[in-house]
């Protein structure tokens, strides 16, 4: 399929220029308006169907997956892993085959595994949208964050972005230092040794910015423009790295005394689900700096732009994408190997 993109899929960050990020979160912008609007709908992808296939629980994205394409008038229909045949012993591949055979034009895939949707890339003419996978990336949510950065710092280039939290387990983390460093932000992520190896540095791409793993938290928050929140992921930890929640919550969580090391208009964000009372206390969630809830509504646009321009579209919201379709060959993805010997070594 011809695309608005210069990939024919959404793998990951890594890959992508500044441009392309850029075009992307331009894109975005043009859709936010529709969103805004009485009647919710333009005709951009009448015709398409789109297929998401959620093999983990999803809130935030499946749902905003649906509505974005059903805002652009694509034919979207869900299926989960309790609602597929995965679930009498069918492979992935074998659903993705006969998914593939009722010729979607793109399909967004979530998996609990790192490199699924490489895998289906591999073998789909449709367009695969990672929604993500295991601990390797999770793109749209890097989007959606960018985008609100951009709207509320008019700039990301230059910024002083703090990630804090379960670094090690965390797509979002992995996604955003990416996406952040190649927009020339300066990132630094901390969090308990175990769950913020120094590794992580050497995992992510440099851009214009760079990358720094701090062994304290507030080394991290001193000055930050932005900060960023990150889940404890407890279902992709098999072993203890850290003594207790309760114990996190005190030497980790972000509170208000914490947050007062960050710029005076620091803004503090977090890509759900939260543990309220252990990564971030409530009324840092619930401030007046938290743009938690910005970043579901920017998830929308986000995700309108991702299907509109790998269906074809050329960045606005008023033209139809082109009906042309060519399928291309997908390029051997190194972030793929980077992630699968990083989880060889620290587990995923
Ligand atoms: N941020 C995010 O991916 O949330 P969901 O798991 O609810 O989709």
């Amino acid at each position: 399929m011809k695309t608005g993109l210069a990939h024919q899929h959404l793998l990951g960050i890594r890959g992508l220029s500044a441009k392309e990020i850029t075009h992307i979160l331009d894109t975005a912008e043009s859709f936010r308006e529709i969103s805004e609007r009485e009647i919710k709908k333009v005709p951009a992808l009448r015709g398409r169907t789109i297929i998401n296939l959620f093999f983990e629980p999803s809130t935030r994205t499946r749902t905003s997956f649906e509505i974005a394409g059903k805002r652009l008038s694509a034919d979207v229909i869900n299926v989960s892993s309790s609602s597929s045949s995965v679930s009498k012993g069918e492979t992935l591949l074998d659903t993705a085959r006969n998914l593939e055979a009722m010729a979607p034009d793109l399909i967004v895939i979530r998996h609990p595994s790192a490199g699924t949707p490489h895998q289906l890339a591999r073998i789909c003419r449709a367009s695969i949208v990672n929604a993500g996978d295991g601990a390797h990336e999770h793109p749209t949510q890097a989007l959606l964050d960018a985008l609100t950065i951009r709207q509320h710092k008019s700039r990301i280039e230059g910024l002083r972005v703090a990630i804090l939290g379960d670094i090690l387990h965390s797509r979002v983390a992995r996604s955003n230092a990416h996406l952040l460093t190649t927009l020339g932000a300066n990132v630094a992520v901390a969090g308990p040794g175990t769950l913020a190896p120094p590794e992580f540095a050497a995992l992510v791409q440099r851009g214009g910015g760079e990358l720094r793993v701090e062994q304290r938290i507030e080394d991290a928050l001193t000055g930050a423009d932005v900060v960023m929140v990150l889940r404890i992921q407890r279902e992709r930890q098999d072993a203890a790295f850290f003594p207790s929640l309760r114990e996190y919550a005190v030497h980790y969580g972000l509170n208000l005394k914490r947050l007062s090391l960050a710029a005076p208009d620091a803004i503090v964000m977090h890509p759900g689900p939260m543990n309220r009372g252990i990564e971030i206390a409530s009324d840092v969630a619930d401030g007046a700096r938290s743009l938690i809830l910005d970043q579901v509504s920017n998830g929308i646009a986000v995700r309108m732009a991702v299907l509109y321009l790998l269906a074809g579209g050329t960045g606005t919201a008023a033209t139809p994408p082109s009906s042309s379709s060519t399928a291309q060959s997908v390029p051997e993805d190194d972030t793929l190997k980077n992630a699968r010997g990083y989880e060889r070594v620290h587990g995923s």
